[in-house]
């Protein structure tokens, strides 16, 4: 199927309202407005008119936001019966209608129950057109916001009126430019658990999960923030689910969009002329309903994407091998029904409600055994997650729809044999309830480090650290089986390393280009003869580097220890290092938002490498952008292992006399008590990842009057709120607002001031994956304030430790 469709949730800025002092907002009985004529809300946001889309035959009566030129509709009174001329007219009639005519015909109409007096039609500056019995009454006879078009605004409601039997969905236009209603739908559905689906026509096509007290099963992100707050309300009158922005100064809508374009462009400026995207929604590929079949469940972040449940087995193993799965799953046991009890799968996106029973006045103990007693009954869980968790929901026949939402989903209790729980009574099964397994979250965990490479070592020993003796390290590179590269090989590939080749100047001597015969382009650091300094990282970063092999580590091609050289030959990143591009002005607008979010992974990725996945655990040390280079896909490597230090074994965190790396990307305990860890590294990949967002380095980030630096700066628009508004101007039309978001708020994790508070570099990656994934709330940074300036000022007084290495493998952009 071509087309794709979902709902946006956009936002925009307003900087000031028109004041409409002399626009009529309302109309009164007998009164009309003709083609040409609007009604403007009383501050002027909205306005009421007839409208032609594209073809100007084509007249519409609707609702729009008056000073916004693009996408501004909200409301369409005509959508499927255009008016083909300008002669239309509305009004409101005695009993309190309004009615739309052209040629005397009746195109559209309003109905109300009562009859009005003294009727009054307005339009107000939420956007609703409401119809009032007269121009005091509080309450409505008619109100646009029932019959929602394609948008729904901050304050509507989505969903059922019991009472009047009324159900607000949004129907999606036929085509941008045709507001007939189309296929789609997006709605509240009445289950016995009530949920809300995008339908096509009658079959469901995304469903958003039911709402758990908390946010909804199938999108944690869309829960209450510093942006939106967002409520479902759910009772014996209504059942309905709304959301309103938070800042009036802005506006925002959620449109259900269907669009034949394969992947929507969003854009963005400060002007009010376009729209941003906030979220969209499906997300990905395991949005699909029912993707995984039965019985199966989905994660976008495993391959392949479906699994079965725990205790199922693929119903035709054939087909679900050969990425078939609408089949779904078997159980591989039969259920028994007396003998039965349940295990507990974490962090899930609960199934279809359709078949469902709630029972909101028992808690998930007596839940547990009424689905017990019960054997057709599948699963069952908590209807309200918050605090301790109430309620009981049970699923009934078969699970459908279920993803896998690392970090975001709720546990789910699924009925099983005795034969598939072990040796368990179902009384043992009880107490394991309690310690809530995440079967499911353990193996995707497992799935995700499998992918990166693994590389053997070869060294038994960590000899690295402990070496102390440099007149040693021949016998240790010999250990090392790299490659030794003949030193004529690099005269000539150098041209007997002319000055033209250099390009530039490293922690321990020159950089310069070279090739081989063979076309190969490579790097060659060149240890200076007088360097006793760049002997220890010389030896250091042969040993390390040797051992490492990931495609965002720079690839060591060989070395050279030949009469009175040593040099380290690379290979050649054409594009030289990231400060390169994100700290220049014209540079750094080739790197657009998806750009930077590669960047951002492939970074993260090298560093879990090094931190985890490289047997010896590598800490780097000096992880800043000029350290970062970009190969001619702009591919990030990350170079320099001059100050790496490896941990053996178990070893969490070192201490080190010699403070070694950069000011400004130093974790506070490293700079001030010298210990250094894997979570040393976070902070600084936090600072690059914040620069890589701001485009400014750490240091020179002020906008302010006062200078702040680039932590402060992000933490302190964060706190306000206001996360977006450090983000780099050059990225502003590519970004994801949600994704950019995202990146800001795991940027600020890793800077957090303690180590223990800030996430390892596999959870990184796992939070920068996942769009549904609820975050924790960051502490206030290190660095941010006294400290911060006692720091500045002892590397700007010249005997910064760090200077010596401030040009390391960064000089090869130095062309
Ligand atoms: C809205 O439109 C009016 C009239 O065109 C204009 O005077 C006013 O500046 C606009 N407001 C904004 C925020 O653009
Ligand atoms: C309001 O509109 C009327 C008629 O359109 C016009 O005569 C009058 O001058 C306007 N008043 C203001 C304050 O613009
Ligand atoms: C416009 O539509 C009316 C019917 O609503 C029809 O009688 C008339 O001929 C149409 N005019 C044009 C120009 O198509
Ligand atoms: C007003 O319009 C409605 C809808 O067309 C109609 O049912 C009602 O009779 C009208 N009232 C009068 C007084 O014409
Ligand atoms: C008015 O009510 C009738 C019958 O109740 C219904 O068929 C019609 O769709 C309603 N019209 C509008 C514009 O809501
Ligand atoms: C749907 O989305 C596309 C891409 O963002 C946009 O161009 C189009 O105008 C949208 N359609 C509607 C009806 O909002
Ligand atoms: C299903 O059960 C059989 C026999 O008890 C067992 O060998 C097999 O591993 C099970 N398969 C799955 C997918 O659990
Ligand atoms: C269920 O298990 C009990 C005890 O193990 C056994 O007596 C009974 O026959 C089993 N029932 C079925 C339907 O397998
Ligand atoms: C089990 O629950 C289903 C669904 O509510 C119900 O139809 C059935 O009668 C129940 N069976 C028993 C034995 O209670
Ligand atoms: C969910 O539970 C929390 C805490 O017990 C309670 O405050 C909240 O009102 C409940 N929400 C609903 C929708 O029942
Ligand atoms: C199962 O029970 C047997 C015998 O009681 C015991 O030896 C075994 O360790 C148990 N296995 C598990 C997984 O609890």
């Amino acid at each position: 199927m071509s087309f794709i469709t979902y709902i946006l949730f956009v936002l925009s800025l307003i900087a000031s309202y028109s004041i409409a002092s002399n626009d009529t907002s309302s109309i009164t009985q007998s009164q009309s407005i003709s083609d040409g004529e609007t009604i403007v809300s009383p501050k002027g946001l909205f306005e009421l008119g007839f409208f032609s889309i594209t073809n100007p035959n084509k007249r519409y009566l609707g609702i729009r936001f008056k000073n916004i030129s693009t996408q501004n509709v909200v409301w369409v009174a005509n959508g499927g019966k255009p008016i083909n001329d300008s002669s239309a007219i509305l009004k409101l009639n005695s009993s309190g209608s309004l009615v739309l005519t052209h040629n005397n015909n009746i195109v559209w109409f309003t109905n109300s129950s009562t009859k009005a007096q003294k009727p009054v039609a307005q339009l107000l500056d939420t956007g609703n057109l409401v119809i009032k019995e007269d121009s005091v009454s509080e309450t409505y006879l008619w109100q646009s916001f029932d019959y929602p078009s394609n948008t729904l605004l901050s304050g509507m409601k989505l969903g059922w009126d019991h009472k009047r039997n009324l159900n607000r969905r949004l129907i999606a236009w036929k085509s941008d430019d045709d507001p007939t209603p189309g296929d789609f739908s997006w709605g509240v559905v009445l289950n016995p658990y009530p949920d809300i689906y995008m339908m096509k026509g009658e079959k469901k096509y995304y469903r958003l999960g039911p709402w758990n007290g908390l946010r909804f099963s199938g999108r944690p992100d869309l829960k209450p923030n510093d942006i939106f707050s967002y409520n479902f309300v759910w009772n014996k009158e209504e059942v309905y689910y709304t959301w309103n922005i938070k800042d009036s100064s802005q506006v925002s809508k959620m449109v259900l969009n269907q669009t034949s374009k394969d992947r929507p462009r969003y854009v963005w400026s400060k002007d009010v002329e376009s729209w941003r995207v906030y979220s969209r929604i499906p997300g990905d590929i395991c949005d699909h309903y029912g993707q995984c079949g039965v019985n199966g469940y989905c994660s976008s972040t495993n391959s392949p994407i479906c699994g079965c449940l725990q205790g199922f087995k693929p119903k035709f193993p054939e087909k679900w091998n050969s990425i078939d799965w609408s089949q779904g799953c078997l159980r591989n046991h039969t259920l028994n029904c007396t003998n039965d009890g349940f295990v507990s799968v974490a962090n899930l996106k609960v199934p279809d409600t359709t078949y469902t029973l709630v029972d909101e006045s028992i808690g998930l103990e007596q839940c547990r055994g009424k689905c017990l007693n019960n054997c057709s009954c599948m699963a069952y869980t908590n209807t309200n997650i918050s605090g301790a968790g109430s309620g009981c929901v049970m699923w009934f026949g078969d699970l459908i729809d279920i993803k896998l939402i690392p970090g975001g989903g709720q546990f789910l209790y699924i009925r099983m044999p005795a034969s598939e729980l072990g040796n368990n009574s179902i009384e043992d099964e009880h107490r394991r309830n309690t310690r809530k397994i995440a079967v499911i979250t353990v193996s995707a965990a497992l799935g995700m480090l499998l992918l990166a490479i693994y590389f053997f070592y070869r060294l038994r020993r960590s000899i690295v650290g402990k070496s102390k003796t440099e007149g040693n390290y021949e016998r240790h590179i010999d250990d090392l089986d790299l490659p030794l590269l003949d030193l004529s090989t690099i005269i000539t590939a150098t041209d007997n390393f002319s000055e033209k080749n250099k390009i530039g100047e490293g922690g321990f001597g020159p950089v310069y280009l070279g090739k081989f015969e063979s076309g190969l382009e490579i790097a060659v650091k060149r240890l200076s003869q007088s360097s006793a300094q760049g002997m220890r990282e010389f030896i250091n970063e042969v040993k390390l580097i040797a051992n490492v092999q990931h495609r965002n580590l720079v690839t060591l091609i060989g070395c050279c220890i030949q009469r009175e050289e040593k040099m380290l030959v690379y290979e050649y990143m054409a594009n030289g290092s990231l400060d390169y591009f994100i700290f220049d002005r014209t540079k750094s607008k080739l790197l657009d938002w998806p750009k930077r979010f590669h960047i951002i992974c492939g970074i993260a990725r090298g560093l879990m490498y090094l931190h985890q996945d490289s047997r010896l655990r590598i800490v780097h040390r000096d992880l800043k952008s000029s350290n970062v280079l970009l190969d001619d896909t702009l591919n990030p490597k990350i170079s320099d292992f001059g100050l790496a230090r490896t941990f053996g074994g178990n070893q969490i965190e070192g201490n080190t006399n010699r403070i070694v790396g950069t000011y400004g990307y130093m974790a506070p305990e490293y700079a001030i008590d010298g210990q250094f860890s894997v979570k040393s590294d976070v902070f600084s990949f936090g600072i690059l990842l914040l620069e890589i967002i701001c485009g400014k380095k750490n240091r020179v980030c002020h906008r302010t009057k006062q200078t702040l630096n680039l932590v402060a700066y992000a933490w302190t628009f964060w706190k306000h709120g206001r996360p977006l508004q450090i983000i780099d101007s050059n990225i502003v039309d590519s970004c994801i607002v949600s994704e950019v978001s995202r990146c800001i708020h795991v940027g600020l994790l890793c800077v957090q001031q303690y180590p223990e508070d800030r996430p390892t570099m596999a959870d990184v990656i796992l939070m920068l994956g996942s769009e549904m994934m609820t975050l924790d709330e960051p502490k206030e940074p290190g660095f941010t304030t006294r400290k911060e300036s006692a720091e500045a000022n002892s590397s700007s007084s010249g005997k910064d430790t760090s200077s010596n290495y401030e040009m390391t493998m960064s000089s090869f952009s130095a062309r």
